[in-house]
């Protein structure tokens, strides 16, 4: 296969690598592009690749099969077309084209059946609504789903190298004071793309609100959801918080469902889901799903003895599951559609 990455020395890019290579993807041709080109190139597989400026030209004539795109909504806005032009498939990382009609927004777990032949891009979903839907997607089987509540905590790497590079440098920083002269003063240094200090702090805000108070990272959560579960009537209140922790999304959710059930049966569907791995005893954290393609679920428990309220947390690698793996997924899923043969055979 012929396959580029846009975006590859960053943290989701650097994971898609990875992915593929775990799962034995088979690629004939690499096209590494990040925002600039760089003198090293990347060594993957025993051979190197030049890592090129992302553009429309290189992108279009490099008779790629599937662009990655690992960067950023606005090369995602100037490049897709020009990828699609030159006859590739787009599985997108960015926030692009999730909701625009018409385009599927697939997590396999839960709406694979939502592909069709004639679609060309793919946007992967936010990471807290993959997470999110993979743990719900059973739930709404067996009992439907009336609204849900949730509050995140987000890791610092799902704003990706800047948000690693804010934490550890306020680390630093904070530690020099005690005889550490390792506070990085004097080097170059990334803005933090957090609007508050985030080392041991917690921040409910990625820094923009609409006009009804609620941040842009609330409402791609809501959208997204009722989008991969096909609810659009779903009630989704949520309150997203970013905590210094590196890797690894949580989430408390609160949800109702539409007719009685019980956590025994919850239980029995969360056991047997595909992508969740369930935790009847005990807890979990995100130091336990770093690595992890699955979506944790521990604390599942009916509010007050109802039989339509409960509660559950859960955690996953949002670099994994929230990104790279399921963007590799949906790679699978083209190739078992055979929808990359199609493409192919329309380039030669
Ligand atoms: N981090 C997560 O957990 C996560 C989860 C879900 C979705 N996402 C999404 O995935 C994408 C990548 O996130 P990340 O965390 O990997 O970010 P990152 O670590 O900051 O890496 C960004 C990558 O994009 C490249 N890039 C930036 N602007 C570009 C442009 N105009 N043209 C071409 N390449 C460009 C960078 O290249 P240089 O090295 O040259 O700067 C780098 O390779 C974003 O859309 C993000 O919202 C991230």
């Amino acid at each position: 296969m012929r396959l580029a990455i846009v975006g590859v020395t960053g943290l989701v890019g650097g994971t898609i690598l990875r992915v593929l290579d775990e799962r034995a993807i088979a690629i004939e041709e690499l096209g590494a592009f990040a925002s600039r080109e760089r003198a090293e190139p990347l060594a993957y597989r025993g051979r190197t690749w030049p890592v090129r400026a992302a553009g429309t030209n290189a992108l279009r004539d490099g008779r790629f099969d599937v662009v990655f795109f690992a960067s950023s909504e606005d090369a995602s806005a100037e490049l897709a077309e020009a990828c699609i032009a030159g006859g590739a498939l787009v599985i997108d990382n960015s926030a692009t084209f999730r909701m625009r009609p018409g385009v599927p927004l697939i997590v396999p777990e839960v709406n694979a059946a939502a592909l069709r032949p004639e679609h060309r891009i793919f946007p992967v979903a936010n990471c807290s609504a993959i997470l999110l839907c993979v743990a719900l997607a059973p739930l709404v089987r067996v009992a439907g789903l009336r609204s849900i509540r949730v509050a995140t905590y987000q890791a610092v790497s799902g704003a990706g190298r800047a948000g690693f590079a804010a934490l550890e440098r306020e680390e630093r920083a904070a530690f020099s004071v005690l005889g550490d002269d390792s506070s990085g003063a004097g080097r170059a240094q990334t803005p933090s793309p957090f609007p508050a200090p985030i080392f041991r702090n917690v921040v409910p805000t990625d820094g923009e609100f609409d006009a009804g108070g609620n941040t842009r990272e609330e409402c791609k959560l809501a959208a997204e959801t009722r989008k991969i579960l096909s609810l659009p009537g779903l009630h989704v209140a949520a309150t997203t918080v970013r905590v210094p922790v590196l890797r690894a999304h949580a989430e408390a959710v609160f949800l109702e469902t539409e007719r009685d059930t019980s956590v025994g049966e919850l239980g029995r569907e969360l056991t047997n889901a595909d992508g969740v791995a369930f935790h009847r005893h005990g807890i979990v954290t995100p130091r336990d799903a770093e690595g992890d393609d699955r979506v944790h679920v521990a604390r599942l428990r009916a509010e007050d003895g109802s039989r339509r309220h409960f509660q559950l947390w859960l955690v996953g690698d949002q670099l994994r599951k929230g990104a790279a793996t399921n963007a590799v997924q949906i790679l699978e899923l083209l190739s078992g559609n055979g929808m990359l043969s199609q493409q192919s055979a329309a380039a030669s």
